[in-house]
């Protein structure tokens, strides 16, 4: 660290103490606990920031509360530091960079397994913390990261800069493109923003050597997401591998959905012509398991669902994306059996519950039971212990 030593000595104790407890839960290893002390994290934070706090979004601000502001850098929580990719008038509704929490990059790191001459393409600069890990740890010169975000990108260059790392490349683009900023297939890629399992960028097959590992977050439109770690085939026209861990990423900008209004599948007054039923599961339940929305989801990539709360009871609505069907299940505290409305050619909710079963049948699955390939043709196929196994959609 050259450049202003005072404020890159800020946090050592802190800085320590949040490797301590890294180390202690396993997310780090001996190898990156060395990096994560050299790094100092408060360096990519801006002078205000918002520290994700059990679901809140708490201010940090270092010209009112310079020790909390450094406080909240060391501790193990999401820092964002843009909303609304950048528009002051949104009114701060969606984070759209941040600095990811340390645990999530220190066990994505660790699933990277660097050796020493690996060259690594990041995508989703952000602040620029994970990429100054990585130069840290293999060289500068060995690093290279793609933001889409110009301003963002920006500020990364200037924080490296400040960290002594300014001999990293970070690129303006979006890297789901094949825009290679002339530099030759990685080792390694890891993605920090979340691409859906659907829809994993097949470039990253090229950009990525045979043999190579990709470690990228994946999410589903119904909620739920892990990291798949996937190894390039020797050919480069496929990756596969298991999924880590449980994850939960702000999506890859071009992925984000924009859910048409209800009365696109519902223009007169509910429940329309649909078709009632009733149900033993309770929606609450799927809810309650981001692993249970993650096997869902998986199963059924086209489907989301938006909970409209009333007093006590809350009703599902469940959409597909053709805009064809829909249908809502009433969850009501302490009922055991919930009204069901299903309208269109499909019947969403029976799908859902059949997904469910075989959830249950498959007896919970972890995270590392299901595994991922991709193809350069196009083909996102997720499956369950075993690659011919297919959890993905049977064909309808
Ligand atoms: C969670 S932040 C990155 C965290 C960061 N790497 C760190 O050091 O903690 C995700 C970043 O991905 C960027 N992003 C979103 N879509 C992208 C895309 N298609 N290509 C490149 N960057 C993208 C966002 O602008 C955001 O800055």
């Amino acid at each position: 660290m050259s450049t202003d030593q005072a404020d890159a000595d800020l946090g050592a104790d802190e800085r320590r103490a949040l490797a301590d407890r890294l180390a202690g839960a396993g997310a780090l290893s001996a190898r990156w606990r060395e990096t994560f002390e050299a790094v100092p994290r408060h360096l990519f934070l801006p002078p205000v920031y918002w520290e994700f706090v059990e679901g809140s979004a708490v201010p940090r601000d270092r010209g009112s509360d310079p020790d909390g502001w450094l406080a909240g850098a060391y501790r193990d929580t999401p820092a964002i530091t843009q909303w609304d990719d950048g528009d002051e008038a949104a009114g701060r509704r969606d984070f759209t960079s941040s600095l990811s929490m340390p645990t999530m990059v220190a066990l994505m790191l660790g699933d990277l397994d660097v050796e020493d001459g690996h060259r690594v393409r990041e995508v989703g600069t952000g602040p620029g913390y994970n990429a100054a890990l990585l130069a840290h740890r293999l060289g500068a010169e060995r690093v290279m990261s793609v933001e889409i975000d110009r301003t963002v990108a920006d500020l990364a260059r200037a924080n490296l800069a400040a960290a002594g790392l300014g001999g990293l490349r970070v690129l303006t683009g979006d890297g789901a493109q094949p825009d290679t900023g002339g530099a030759e297939p990685a080792d390694r890629l890891i993605a920090t923003c979340a691409s859906l399992v659907t829809d994993v960028p097949a470039v990253w097959l090229d950009q990525t050597r045979p043999g190579g590992l990709i470690v990228a977050p994946s999410a589903t439109l119904f909620g739920g997401g892990a990291v798949a770690r996937l190894r390039v085939a020797d050919d480069h026209r496929s990756a596969s591998g298991r999924f880590t861990g449980s994850s939960d990423f702000m999506r890859m900008r071009q992925q984000r959905y924009q859910a048409p209004p209800v009365d696109a599948y519902l223009p007169g007054d509910w429940p329309g012509d649909a078709e009632a039923s009733a149900t033993g599961l309770d929606p609450e339940a799927i809810r309650a398991s981001w692993l249970a929305q993650f096997a869902i989801g998986c199963r059924l990539p086209d489907l989301y669902y938006r909970r409209a709360p009333y007093g006590d009871t809350v009703t599902w609505w469940f959409f597909d994306t053709a805009v064809t069907s829909w249908a809502t299940v009433d969850s009501v505290p302490g009922a055991v059996e919930f009204d069901v409305r299903q309208s269109g050619p499909r019947r969403l909710w029976d799908e859902i519950h059949a997904a469910w079963t075989a959830w249950e049948q498959a007896e919970h699955p972890g995270y590392e039971r299901y595994g991922l390939t991709v193809t350069g043709s196009g083909e996102r196929t997720v499956w369950l212990d075993d690659p011919d196994h297919h959890w993905s959609p049977p064909a309808r």
